[in-house]
């Protein structure tokens, strides 16, 4: 349990590169639908930003995506819009910043850090643990708790098939 929030839904995925997370990523734009939200924690140099490239190669987005850490949010015009947020530098009892607008909106919201902000998060999203077992491998935990996104990470298991 991630946020104190029961999951429903747990995948465990080893990643050997960082061909493979991009591949991974990749899979992930492609599944994508509006209002899609993801969060993804794990220390720094985990792969988080690096899973967001392969997110937006798979949205079609042409642009290199890059940390948004110092400007908190980028958005990329792709298949769909994606933001992509990093709020390493945001907690949420302090923050007047308004997370829900993106949340809303028709696009992809992809979240660094949410942990700093888990207060702020609807129960419908997708969220993506990564540990850093050294070298290039990292252990990924993918979970859900409602229906359509549980969905999304059954046919991303069976697409990324590796
Ligand atoms: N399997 C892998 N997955 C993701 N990144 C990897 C992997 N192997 C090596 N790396 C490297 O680790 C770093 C991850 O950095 P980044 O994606 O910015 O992490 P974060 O956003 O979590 O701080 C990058 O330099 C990337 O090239
Ligand atoms: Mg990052």
């Amino acid at each position: 349990m991630i946020f104190g929030t029961l999951k429903l839904m747990k995948e465990v995925l080893k990643i050997d590169s960082r061909d493979e997370m991009i591949e991974l990523g990749r899979c992930i734009g492609e599944l994508a639908y509006p209002n899609l939200l993801l969060t993804l924690n794990g220390d720094l140099g985990a792969g988080k930003t690096t899973l967001t490239k392969g997110i937006a190669i798979g949205l079609g987005i042409t642009k290199i995506v890059s940390s948004p850490t110092f400007t908190i949010m980028k958005v990329y015009e792709g298949r769909l819009t994606l933001y992509h947020l990093d709020v390493y530098r945001i907690d949420d009892s302090s923050s007047d910043f308004e997370l829900e607008e993106y949340f809303e909106d028709d696009g992809v919201c992809v979240v660094e850090w949410a942990e700093n902000v888990s207060d702020l998060l609807p129960k419908e999203r997708i969220d993506i643990d990564i540990k850093d077992l050294g070298d290039d491998k990292r252990i990924l935990t993918i979970e859900a708790s409602d229906n359509k996104n549980i969905e999304l990470i059954d046919e991303l298991i069976k697409r990324f098939n590796k």
